[in-house]
């Protein structure tokens, strides 16, 4: 698949507010400040499509693009953003995970994760969490640019390992930078190949 054409559609703070679900769907997401909006913009060839910043906590609404006048491509507000109260951070949770459970179009989370950590209980949270909702997810590495490739290679590696103790089998892992356009044709095409799902089989019928 080749993103030729990237619109934004709309920001909303309410489910209810989401476009119409007729299209296919998959959403970024993971704490704040890990690169959901760069990653997007890298993916699509756009540094001003979605709004980043180096402050944590820029995404606050749920911001749907269209692309290639086909599918959606959603870009998320973080989870874990420390700076809210607790009350604002349960509601706006709240909000995320009602979106993530109820949307009928989602076929595919995508799950951020900054590299450069050990793993996080944040995120192994998260993790587990989609798993008991039964959510399709793929992971994504990101800020690769940042490290050494035997640092990133150990970081990967411990990631492996600590969700092996949850789960057999694991989820895609893609390793990217919005930096480097590290990891782009990969996360393209497996993103294709759900949004556009192949016609293999229709001469046959
Ligand atoms: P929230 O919307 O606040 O949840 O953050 P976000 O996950 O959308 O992160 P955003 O894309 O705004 O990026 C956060 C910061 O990380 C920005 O300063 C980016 O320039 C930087 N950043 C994002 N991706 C990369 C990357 O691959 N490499 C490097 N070096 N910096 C990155
Ligand atoms: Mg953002």
């Amino acid at each position: 698949m080749i993103i030729k054409e990237a619109t934004f559609v709309k920001s909303v703070t309410k489910i209810s507010q989401c476009p119409t679900p007729d299209k296919r769907e998959v959403a970024f997401i993971g704490r704040s400040n890990v690169g959901k909006s760069s990653l997007i913009n890298m993916l699509c060839n756009n540094r001003k499509l979605a709004k980043t910043s180096s402050t944590p906590g820029k995404t606050q609404t749920i911001n749907h693009f269209l692309i290639n006048k086909s599918w959606y491509l959603v870009d998320l507000p973080g989870y874990g953003y420390a700076k809210v109260g607790k009350a604002l951070r349960q509601s706006f949770e709240n909000f995320i995970s009602s979106y993530i459970i109820n949307r009928e179009n989602l076929d595919c989370l995508f799950v951020l994760i900054d590299s450069r950590h050990e793993p996080r209980e944040i995120d192994m949270e998260f993790i587990r969490w989609c798993g008991e909702k039964e959510i399709p997810i793929a992971l994504v590495m990101t800020k690769t640019d940042k490290l050494k490739p035997s640092e990133l290679e150990t970081n990967i590696k411990n990631y492996q390992d600590t969700m092996h103790r949850d789960w057999e089998e694991l989820p895609p892992m893609f390793i990217t930078s919005a930096e480097t356009k590290e990891g782009k044709e990969e996360l393209i095409e497996y993103i294709g190949n759900i949004v556009e799902p192949s016609n293999d089989f229709a001469d046959e019928e």
